[in-house]
């Protein structure tokens, strides 16, 4: 018996299955996708303490902390915390933590990297634990401050 519907060319619906198929193939993340990073929460006091047992303090200031002298070597001072128009999110605090020259900040990049171009800050890897890293997240995001820009500006004449 002859249907009445149109029926499609046999080829259409494999045309359209790979279609579909390609956009959710599109929407998927890369395995280097942060989607699913979760960090536990930590302990703001011991990350402070942290800082310090790992030396972070040769190398960053944060306003209205006085840090013990660190024992050796010449100091550089960047620093960290305060003001901020965007939060600092633990993904990217993290990310500077344990791979340092992943995000070499344009304001730092001529001065602060070494002749083959990565960050002069040292991979705390081996030695910083887990833990350490978690409460090191908690105290710096402690530190920082969301505020809005201000807009006031009043144009002078030119
Ligand atoms: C030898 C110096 C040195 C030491 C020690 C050091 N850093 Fe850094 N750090 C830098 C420099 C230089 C930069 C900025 C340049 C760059 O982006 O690499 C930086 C950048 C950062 C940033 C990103 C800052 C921003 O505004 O995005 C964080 C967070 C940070 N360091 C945390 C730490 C922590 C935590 C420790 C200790 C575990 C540490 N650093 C130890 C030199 C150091």
């Amino acid at each position: 018996m002859k249907t009445t519907s149109a029926s499609l060319h046999p080829g259409i619906p494999l045309v359209i299955f790979t279609l579909v198929a390609a956009f959710f193939a599109a929407c998927q993340p890369k395995p280097e996708s942060p989607k699913g990073f979760r960090l536990p929460d930590g302990d703001i006091e011991k990350g402070k303490t942290a800082f310090v047992q790992l030396q972070c303090h040769r190398c960053h200031e944060i306003s209205g902390i006085n840090f013990p002298m660190p024992p050796k070597g010449p100091r550089i001072e960047v620093p960290l915390g305060g003001k901020v128009y965007r939060v600092k999110t633990y993904g990217e605090l993290v990310t500077s933590i344990i791979n340092p020259t992943h995000v070499v900040s344009p304001d730092y990049q001529d001065a602060l990297r070494d002749d083959k171009g990565k960050s002069i800050m040292p991979d705390h890897n081996d030695e910083m634990t887990v833990q350490q890293m978690i409460d090191l997240v908690s105290f710096l995001q402690s530190q920082y401050k969301l505020t809005h820009p201000d807009y006031n500006y009043t144009f002078h004449d030119m």
